[in-house]
């Protein structure tokens, strides 16, 4: 009886230690810093989070897409929520003229450049980042389209999309204010 206890005391302070050295031995690199936790960055790891894309294009990837390419990617992926032709109520991404009020991409946003930025990054919701950059071109082309602002066949990459010319640029203008009485 004496002898079993040993032997269980002696394999319980064998699990008890390879628990406790085992970050140590296994985990080369000691965290250094005021606060000796974590790790620098590294380029990697920054170049998965360094994806934004400019309104004038810079930081588009290489890759095209036409609408009709997107089409059918954009039934099986995106139809669910944002409908057919991106006119379902809530989400809606196309479908509405000039003069109204409401907010869709064909009459507020100003650079067909963010679509790519915001497809890449966010769409699908489930997914978002899962989608190649020729895919992402080619759904950018689907929706400008929905909008009745590119043709079917156009191409786009990183040369063409900044060069399409949104409804709503112009509808911006500069705040120039300076606060105080000058507020208008
Ligand atoms: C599960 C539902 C869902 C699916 C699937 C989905 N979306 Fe969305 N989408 C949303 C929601 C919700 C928003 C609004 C998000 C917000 O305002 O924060 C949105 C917003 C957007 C916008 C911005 C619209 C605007 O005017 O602000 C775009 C563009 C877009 N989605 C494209 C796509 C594309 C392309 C796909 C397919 C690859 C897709 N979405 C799939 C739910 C979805």
């Amino acid at each position: 009886m004496f002898a079993i206890c040993r032997i269980r005391r002696f394999v319980m302070l064998a699990i008890v230690s390879i628990c406790c050295l085992s970050p140590v031995a296994t985990h080369a690199e000691v965290p250094s810093g005021p606060l000796a936790i974590g790790r620098d960055a590294s380029a990697e790891d920054i170049g998965r989070w360094d994806i934004d894309i400019g309104p004038d294009g810079a930081g588009l990837p290489a890759g095209d897409g036409t609408a009709k390419q997107g089409k059918p990617m954009y039934a099986a992926k995106c139809t669910r929520c944002h409908g057919p032709r991106g006119r379902k109520d809530r989400d809606k991404l196309a479908g509405l003229s000039g003069t109204t009020q409401r907010k869709t991409i064909g009459t507020y946003w100003p650079y067909a450049t963010t679509l790519f930025d915001y497809i890449r990054r966010a769409m699908p919701p489930s997914e978002p980042g899962s989608l190649t950059d020729d895919e992402v071109y080619a759904l950018t082309a689907y929706i400008l389209n929905l909008n009745s602002i590119i043709g079917t066949n156009k191409k786009m990459n990183a040369r063409t999309l900044p060069e399409v010319h949104m409804p709503g640029r112009d509808r911006f203008v500069p705040d120039n204010r300076r606060g105080g009485p000058e507020v208008r």
